[in-house]
């Protein structure tokens, strides 16, 4: 396809009306950097559908006219730029057609309010509420399957895909974790702006926002206040700095949670902004839902794609259980049980093709523990409270540093409470069977009796939702998928969609 440029909104619509493949949109002030050209890059590898980079420099974001006056304006390299990171059409359109006479007056949207009043909100009134403004205009002309920004501006990003979601946009934000120079600074078109002297200030607050993260993840607590009058003794002007939890920026920090570190400060009369994650350990996600449900299937996958260990809680229940029969461990007793436990050591082992065997005591028990005689009996082992102790324990124990996808039916509300992410995977009870039934062909089993086999997953419903020790139930903060007539593929890539938009990139690596 020709590399296009549109000035006007009817050259645009005249070529999206005739596209035959969705729009991947990368939208932009101009002044395009290594950062731009990775959001390019990364609209560009989606399988499908075309680039487009708008450059618009909004005068609704910029509180102060001096500031909209210095913004610098490269466009002659920005369109060579966009075109060689991959974009296919570019769009440069003037102020007064995407902002018509009238049209603010009725068309001009505000900032979710509780994302607004804080950080870069409280001290550029006005500034969010032009990005919503100018962003939603460009998402009705281009009408994209995605939208592309950076993590650089991540108070940005979480009041963009809050208005996309009030408004009921059905478009999708993909987002690149923030891109930083040699010296540590993060990418901005306003560095050009930066004398030297100034820049190394910039360079300074940087390094010390990486230095707090490396301490918090120490473990150590963070004192902001000292951090404070670290960065004031080098004369920089601190707009303000912050902890804030990620998602709802407010100033309430569980320890375990993503919570941000975030600043901004004055370089001469450039302002700069930038921010670190701060998380003890690396992100879990935990997958609960009912037998049959589809669980293991999606975890092994989510796990390859994510590059996350891969944990199979309900691979462990079996494990115990077929020790337990096999050792003739009279389980009913609470005496022969804690002995019996004593000796279990259960690990898991990854193949080159990265399918996991389980090794009871270095026995391996991956195929046996699917077999029909454990699956009438595992759920019944699994309700008794020294077995679950004994098990939720292991699991911690795998999960300490975190870097995992954990799937069973107490994940989120008991084994991991503080999990990253948290999803409940459903079905219905004959899709769920059906599911189990070719599980158990592809295993070798033939002759199955499909109503047996949805008996057996009702009762076992029945025994996992109502044991006394953790029951199986939907953790208040997971989020329900319902699988009924989705692929397994389709499962994944939702729950990977998912995860990227919960999860900075950041402290995805
Ligand atoms: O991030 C930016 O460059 C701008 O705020 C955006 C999203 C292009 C809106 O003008």
């Amino acid at each position: 396809m020709a590399r296009i440029i549109f000035r006007t909104i009817e050259e645009l619509t005249n070529w999206s009306n005739n596209l035959d493949a969705e729009i991947n949109f990368v939208p932009t002030m101009g002044n395009l950097h290594k950062g731009h050209e990775k959001l390019i890059e990364a609209a560009n590898n989606q399988k499908n559908g075309y680039t487009l980079v708008s450059i618009f420099v909004n005068p609704l974001q910029f509180d102060c006219k001096e500031d909209l006056k210095n913004y610098p304006k490269t466009t002659d390299d920005d369109q060579s730029i966009a075109f060689q990171s991959g974009a296919d059409a570019i769009f440069i359109p003037k102020a007064k057609d995407l902002f018509p006479a009238n049209y603010l007056q009725y068309h001009t949207i505000k900032a979710s309010v509780e994302l607004n009043s804080t950080l870069c909100g409280l001290n550029r009134v006005g500034h969010f509420d032009g990005v919503c403004t100018v962003v939603y205009r460009l998402l009705k002309l281009v009408n994209p399957k995605y939208l592309f920004l950076g993590e650089k501006d991540w108070q940005q990003l979480l009041i963009v895909r809050n208005m996309i979601k009030e408004m009921k946009l059905d478009i999708k934000i993909k987002s690149i974790s923030t891109l930083r120079d040699h010296d540590g600074v993060p990418l901005s078109s306003r560095n050009s702006l930066l004398k030297k002297s100034e820049r190394a200030k910039l360079i300074f607050f940087s390094k010390k926002l990486k230095e707090a993260k490396e301490i918090f993840e120490k473990g150590k607590s963070l004192d902001l206040n000292k951090l404070i009058k670290q960065i004031e003794l080098k004369d920089i002007k601190i707009e303000y700095l912050k902890v804030v939890d990620a998602f709802s920026l407010k100033e309430k920090i569980t320890s375990e949670k993503i919570s941000m570190l975030a600043g901004a400060i004055k370089c001469g009369h450039t302002r700069l902004i930038d921010h670190v994650f701060l998380m003890k350990n690396k992100p879990i996600i935990a997958i609960d839902g009912p037998a049959g449900s589809g669980k293991s299937t999606v975890t092994k996958l989510i796990a390859r794609k994510l590059k996350l260990l891969y944990l199979d809680t309900g691979a462990m229940y079996r494990a115990v259980s077929w020790y337990l029969i096999k050792n003739d461990i009279n389980y009913s007793s609470k005496d022969d049980l804690s002995k019996g436990l004593k000796n279990i050591s259960i690990i898991f082992k990854s193949d080159t093709d990265d399918n996991q065997a389980v090794l009871i005591n270095d026995i391996d028990v991956t195929k046996a523990i699917r077999a029909q005689e454990i699956n009438s009996l595992v759920s019944k082992i699994a309700s008794i409270d020294e077995v679950r102790a004994f098990l939720v324990n292991e699991q911690r124990k795998l999960g300490k540093k975190g870097g995992l996808v954990a799937e069973g039916r107490d994940i989120g509300t008991t084994v991991f409470p503080d999990a990253a992410l948290k999803i409940y995977l459903t079905a219905s009870i004959n899709e769920r069977a059906k599911r189990r039934k070719l599980e158990l062909e592809h295993n070798g089993y033939d002759n199955l009796d499909f109503s047996i086999i949805r008996e057996q997953i009702k009762q076992r419903d029945h025994n996992d939702m109502n044991r006394t020790n953790s029951p199986l139930k939907k953790a208040k903060d997971a989020i329900s998928i319902e699988s009924d007539g989705l692929s397994v593929q389709e499962i994944v890539e939702k729950i990977v969609d998912i995860y990227n938009d919960k999860i900075p990139k950041d402290i995805q690596n």
